[in-house]
């Protein structure tokens, strides 16, 4: 069985520059190399399910550059349907600028083209929202679609997942539409008024109308609460790690594909967590999204980083 799904996000032009640190306020540093790779995590959600054989619509837009037909092909190359994802003349293509240190990355999000995805595509595409069976969303759109979008699609009765990122505090007719909100631990306590305790974050949102919560915490795995239900926790997989960008689409990707595929609440979590293993293992966040079959020959031999 083949999910349908349409992401309605963000593309961009990923330019990675490795460095042994990131440079402090004011000072100059050498660098390792630089790198454009595609990216945006409305397209890396896309392109991370189609590999996994999901059939995905992509719904997003881009500028009149070089940039946009690389990103373009990028779709095209994992079957991802791009007929949805139009072109702003006036506008630049989004790029984020990321510098990848050992430790960590650190992104910039320059929208460009992105803030062109609006209500009136999501009118103009209603027919690929209907057929679908799930709607996945990001934050590197106009949260005024975000809003739309969600409700539209809650209306036609769909499952729908957001993952809030970059995060920003939601409106309460928002998360009363999402089924499944995605926060990483940073991103549930902004929209959770900065509330520090895991869980009690977790319950402000469903009390706001949130069907389930799943809250990536990095190695510790994830933590997920669904309405009226105890906290439940999966552990992560222990993978040597190249790049975390795109780990959290890979993580939604994973998600939303194993939904789709109806497997059960907590084999759908340990799926996705093997999608974002996978991922990180290797460089670039739209180059390193696995195939099924990577995850299927992953899930014969990894090992839980933590139970
Ligand atoms: O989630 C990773 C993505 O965030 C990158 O590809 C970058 O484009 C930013 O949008």
């Amino acid at each position: 069985m083949r999910p349908k799904i349409v992401v309605i996000g963000s593309l961009n032009m990923d330019l990675v520059v490795q460095a042994a640190r990131p440079p402090v306020m004011g000072e100059t540093i050498l660098g390792k190399s630089m790198q454009f790779v595609p990216g945006g995590k409305g397209a890396n959600q896309a392109v991370a399910l189609a590999r996994l054989g999901a059939e995905v619509s992509l719904i997003g837009s881009v500028g009149k550059d070089f940039f946009a037909d690389e990103l373009v092909n990028s779709l095209e190359s994992a079957g991802v349907d791009k007929t949805a994802v139009k072109t702003i003349e006036s506008s630049s293509t989004g790029t984020a600028f990321i510098l990848l240190t050992e430790e960590e990355n650190s992104i910039v999000v320059v929208p460009g083209a992105n803030a062109y995805c609006t209500k009136e595509d999501i009118d103009a595409h209603i027919d690929m929202i209907k057929q679908a069976d799930f709607v996945l969303l990001q934050m590197e759109i106009p949260l005024e679609t975000v809003c739309y979008v969600s409700q539209v699609a809650k209306r036609l009765g769909k499952t729908v997942i957001l993952n809030p990122a970059p995060a920003q505090k939601l409106p309460g007719e928002l998360l009363a539409c999402i089924d499944y909100l995605t926060p990483n631990e940073t991103e549930l306590a902004i929209l959770a008024d900065g509330e520090p305790e895991l869980e009690k974050g977790i319950d402000a949102l469903l009390a706001q109308g949130v069907r389930t919560v799943i809250t990536t915490l990095g190695a510790e795995g994830v933590a997920y609460k669904t309405s009226g239900q105890a906290l439940q926790r999966v552990g992560s997989y222990r993978v040597p790690v190249v790049d975390t960008t795109g780990a959290g689409d890979a993580f939604n990707a994973g998600l939303t594909y194993a939904l789709g595929i109806g497997k059960p609440q907590a084999e759908v979590i340990a799926f996705a967590n093997k999608v974002a293993a996978l991922a990180v293992s290797k460089f670039g966040a739209q180059l390193g999204m696995p195939t099924l079959e990577e995850v299927l020959r992953f899930a014969e031999t990894c090992h839980l980083e933590c139970k």
